[in-house]
């Protein structure tokens, strides 16, 4: 299951999106991040869409598959760490891939859905005060194992290494935040 989830996380929907629809790579536009913020920038809503919801259910599917065998959530964890591991460096595009947050995000959510309204909440209200995804995610990510041990405490550890996968992932945007040189969240107009 860690191999089957690696796999999948590996496989790229902003790129393949991107190849499908004629536009550019996302690795060498925006941001340079193939994930569904910059195919945002550079495609519009509705491709960002496609790759939204394609990274959550690459994560959400092999966690959700470990959730229902009833596999420990230490290992639980592993299982959804492997899926972002794929989404991060995947096997299919020369180890240069996203940040994982779509992926993270869906392999939390079968943990519950309390958890996952309160995450989208938390996330959609930072980008709207601050217009930055970077740093919503990064806020969400930092809140995620709170939420995590008020709500159900056996995926508190799993949930906290997730969420530093996802911080150490934003290094970069962490950097240009503080330089104030962060793009923030916009979208291609139809021309
Ligand atoms: O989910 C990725 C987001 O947090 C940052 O994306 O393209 O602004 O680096 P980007």
């Amino acid at each position: 299951m860690i191999v089957t989830a690696y796999l999948a996380g590996s496989v790229s929907s902003a790129i393949l999106v991107c190849r499908l629809r004629g536009l550019p790579d996302p690795r060498s536009q925006g941001s340079g991040n193939p994930g569904a913020t910059n195919v945002l920038r550079i495609g519009g809503a509705s491709s960002a869409a496609m790759v939204l919801l394609f990274d959550m259910l690459k994560g959400a599917i092999p966690s959700w598959v470990a959730y229902k065998l009833g596999i420990e959530s230490v290992w639980l964890g592993v299982i959804a760490i492997a899926a972002c591991l794929g989404h991060i460096f995947p096997i299919f595009f020369g180890f240069k891939g996203g940040k994982g947050v779509a992926t993270a995000f869906g392999a939390i959510a079968p943990i519950g859905g309390t958890l996952a309204i309160l995450l989208v909440i938390t996330w959609l209200v930072l980008v709207f005060i601050s217009r930055y995804s970077s740093l919503a995610a990064l806020l969400t990510a930092f809140l995620a194992p709170i939420y995590t041990w008020w709500l159900d405490d056996r995926f508190t550890l799993p949930v906290a290494m997730l969420s530093t996968l996802i911080v150490i992932r934003h290094k970069d945007n962490i950097q240009r935040l503080l330089r104030g040189e962060e793009s923030k969240v916009s979208r291609k107009r139809r021309s």
